[in-house]
This record gives structure tokens, sequence and C-alpha cells, in this order.
């Protein structure tokens, strides 16, 4: 039994679906195998992971939640909605990447000297374009104001969350012997205007390093594991899955 009955399907994506329901304070995200890199280029099903970074990102939000910023999720889908679907208010999504880094690591060390592993303090922030066709640029303040895509106010909110974010994702990690290398997220308004963390968090779109496993390869616990083919990603996810378990709060299930 379900609170709900679905909708039409309002956005496919590269990881996920988003389909309306018959309330129109709610959606239905479904997470998916597929797993993408490099813009598409690379693909792949991987099974089992469309359950993990639903579990993941639903832990996150709950963890999120409990540190007082505010997000889109509502609770874990059940019945024939059960594992890989989460029920969240439908937001205008606000067409900006946001970036944070910790440590070096990825595209940054590509465009910049810096050594992959060097510390950021203050954490690095950075905005990108999310649109595919224009391969997701870098956003200076400037380009970001010739868009109009935020206001000035939203523009410090945007940051504002971000670095927000980070502080509790941070702690949060840390204490599982994760290190939150750096992540993405996505930022949308929802009906009332509240801007609000939407999308995911999960190993797809942080880069997670495990603390036990010096420098080798074999901490990677991301989609690093896809994008440099280096085997064991859902086993990897599975492994944040099971660490986050013990330290963020029972997701609720929706309805
Ligand atoms: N609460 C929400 N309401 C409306 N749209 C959402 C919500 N949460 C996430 N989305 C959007 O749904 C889509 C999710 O799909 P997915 O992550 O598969 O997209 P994607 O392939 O990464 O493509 P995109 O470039 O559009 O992000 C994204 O565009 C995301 O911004
Ligand atoms: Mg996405």
């Amino acid at each position: 039994m379900t609170a709900y009955s679905l909708g039409k399907l309002l956005y496919e994506g590269k990881a996920k679906r988003v389909h309306a329901t018959d309330q129109p304070d709610l959606v239905a995200v479904e997470y998916k195998d597929d797993a993408t890199a490099f813009n598409a280029l690379k693909k792949a099903q991987l099974a089992g992971k469309g359950r993990l970074n639903c579990q993941i990102s639903a832990l996150l939000f709950e963890a999120l939640a409990q540190a007082g910023i505010p997000t889109h999720y509502l609770g874990l889908g059940q019945g024939n909605h059960a594992g890989n679907w989460m029920l969240a208010r439908p937001v205008r999504v606000i067409p900006v990447e946001v970036v944070i880094r910790n440590v070096a690591a990825g595209s940054l060390c590509k465009q910049l000297p810096v050594e992959p592993g060097t510390p950021l303090d203050p954490p690095l922030l950075d905005l990108y374009y999310k649109d595919d066709a224009y391969g997701d640029p870098l956003l200076t303040d400037a380009r970001l104001q010739r868009l109009g895509l935020v206001t000035p106010d939203q523009r410090r909110q945007l940051e504002q969350q971000a670095r927000a974010v980070n502080g509790v994702l941070v702690s949060l990690f840390d204490s599982v012997d994760l290190r939150l290398v750096d992540f993405k997220i996505e930022l949308g308004l929802a009906a009332d205007q509240q801007m609000v963390v939407a999308d995911e968090i999960s190993p797809d779109t942080c880069r997670l390093w495990d603390g036990a496993a010096g420098d080798s390869q074999d901490r990677i616990l991301d989609k690093d594991r896809f994008r440099q083919d280096l085997g064991g990603v859902v086993e990897a996810y599975g492994e944040v899955l099971k660490r986050l378990q013990g330290v963020c709060p029972e997701p609720r299930v929706y309805g």
C-alpha cells in the first residue's frame, strides 16, 4: 500500500527518473542502475547501484535534516517502491552544480597546478553551469550574473547552504573513517521559494577515500572506481552504506 499513485514521468536523467504523483507537492524519484561518466561517453549497468545510491542519499538527507539544513527529501518508498525509490518535494532545480572540494582531485588537478591529495583549507567552492550540451562549464560570478540564474541574495544563500552541507558531511564521514574529498550538490526552489538541497548525495556525486586504506587505489569508494575501471564499484558503494548506517538517523518511510 502506498499513500500516493504515480503520475507522468517528469524527467528521465542518466541516473534517475522523476515521476509526478497524484499530489502536487510530491514527486517520486526512482534511482536507476545506469552508470555514466565523462558526460555519458562511458556507460554501464551496475546491478544494485540504484538501491545503494537511494539508501545512501536517504541517510545523508536525514543527517542534513537533523542539522537543520532543508532538503527535498520526504522519505523512502515502500511496497513495490521499496529499495530504490524516494519521495521528495518537487523543486525548480537551479541549473548550477555547486562543488565543494576539501582535497584536490579530479578536474581541478587537470586545470590547475595543484597536486592530487593536497588539502584545501578553506574548502574550495566552484559553480558549474548544469547543461550537458555545453559540457557543464565552470561559472564565474560575472557569467552567473550574465545568465541571470540566481539573484545576488540567492547566490549568497547557495554558497552558505553548500558550505553548511560540507560541514555536516565532513564530520559525519570522518566519524566512519571516510574522507570527503569533494562533492556536488544541486539546490532547488520549493513551491514556497525555500532553497533546499535537492537531487542526490551519493558515491556518484561525492569522492570518498577510505582512511584505513593508505594511498593506494583501494581507498577509492566512489564513482572514480567506474571512471578509472578499477572494478568493485557496487561493493565500494555497499561499504559506504554499511558505515553510514551506524551513524545516521534511520531513514523515515514515506506514507
Ligand atoms: N525534487 C526534485 N524536483 C524536480 N527535479 C529534481 C528533483 N530532484 C532532482 N531533480 C532533477 O531530476 C534529474 C535527476 O536525474 P539525473 O540525476 O538522472 O539527471 P542527470 O542525468 O544527472 O541530468 P541533469 O544534467 O539533468 O542533472 C536532474 O535534472 C535533477 O536536477
Ligand atoms: Mg544527476
